[in-house]
């Protein structure tokens, strides 16, 4: 596997940075994960567009200019060998002594870039749906920033597994819902669905803004709102979205049925509509 660290593209067993980078002792750096359809990267700029504002909101200066980003994707996806992949871009304040403050005078950032293949779900997974589990959202008020800094998110995340489960579903101050532990999460009822607004206590998905657009294009009623912890638990459907997982169906969620338990109407629609628009979009 090829990667890019720094200027130089090599394989990732040669890619080596400091311990002392502030990614490596602080978590403090952000990223994105891209999904590449046939060589394409999903959204580019729309993923690009929110690396900005995650920079911006950690001020620390962007490293590249769109034309230089779109390049090095570029060269990167044409590197490895799948068709489908998702690019990982991470980028830290730098190697600087251990010290809270950022480095003064600055220093360069750390900017890495990798591949991986897009295993997409399988017809399996896609059939039976996901089940999740509920939490407590104890992240920090800027789960708007892709930070690299994801213990909370990790430590959600490995609850789900041990109780068996995917995914967990966040829930506020015991009151409403944010998101997944890496996810966002769609909510339907009565066929309207249901999300919460982008603001500073989840991640703007890209995925979310591809499904809001799909559902406004084909008549599909939705809202943007505040989604309360009781609305999850009485759900028709429940959906999850994200770059490499797009849309799955949660059926169980704290042991018990969503809705039938099984994919719904809405699940298949918004289902079938991405993947008609990514074939028209990514693969023509
Ligand atoms: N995670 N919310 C959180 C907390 C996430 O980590 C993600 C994605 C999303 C969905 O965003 P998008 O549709 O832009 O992928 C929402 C990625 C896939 C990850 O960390 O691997």
């Amino acid at each position: 596997m090829t990667v890019y660290l720094n200027g130089e593209f090599l394989p990732i067993e040669e890619a080596k940075i400091s311990v002392l980078d502030r990614g490596f002792i602080f978590g403090d750096g952000v990223y994105e994960v891209i999904p590449v359809y046939s060589r394409r990267a999903f959204r580019l700029s729309e993923h690009l567009h929110r690396l900005q504002h995650s920079l911006d909101s950690i001020q620390l200066k962007n490293p590249h200019s769109e034309t230089e980003w779109v390049q090095l994707i570029e060269k990167l996806i044409a590197s490895n060998a799948p068709e489908d992949q998702y690019l990982y871009l991470h980028i830290t304040r730098g190697v600087a002594k251990r010290d809270h403050p950022f480095p003064n005078p600055p220093v360069a950032p750390t900017v890495f870039v990798m591949s991986n293949p897009l295993n997409t779900p399988t017809a399996a997974l896609l059939q039976s749906g996901i089940s999740a589990i509920t939490a407590q959202d104890n992240r920090w008020l800027r789960c708007d920033i892709k930070a690299i800094s994801l213990l909370p998110n990790v430590l959600l995340r490995q609850m789900a597994v041990d109780a068996g489960c995917v995914e967990t579903i966040m829930i506020r101050d015991d009151e409403f819902m944010t998101e997944g532990a890496a996810s966002n999460i769609f909510v339907v009822k009565n066929g309207v669905l249901a999300v919460p607004p982008k603001d500073n206590l989840m991640l703007p998905g890209i995925t979310y803004d591809v499904i809001l657009e799909l559902a406004a294009a084909n008549n599909i009623a939705y809202e943007v709102r505040k989604v309360m912890k009781a609305e999850i638990f009485d759900a028709d459907e429940l959906l999850m979205t994200s770059s490499t997982k797009e849309v799955l169906a949660i059926t169980t969620l704290d042991g018990k049925a969503v809705g039938t338990g099984k994919p719904g109407v809405m699940f298949s629609k918004l289902y079938s509509l991405y993947q008609t628009f990514k074939q028209e979009v990514m693969r023509a």
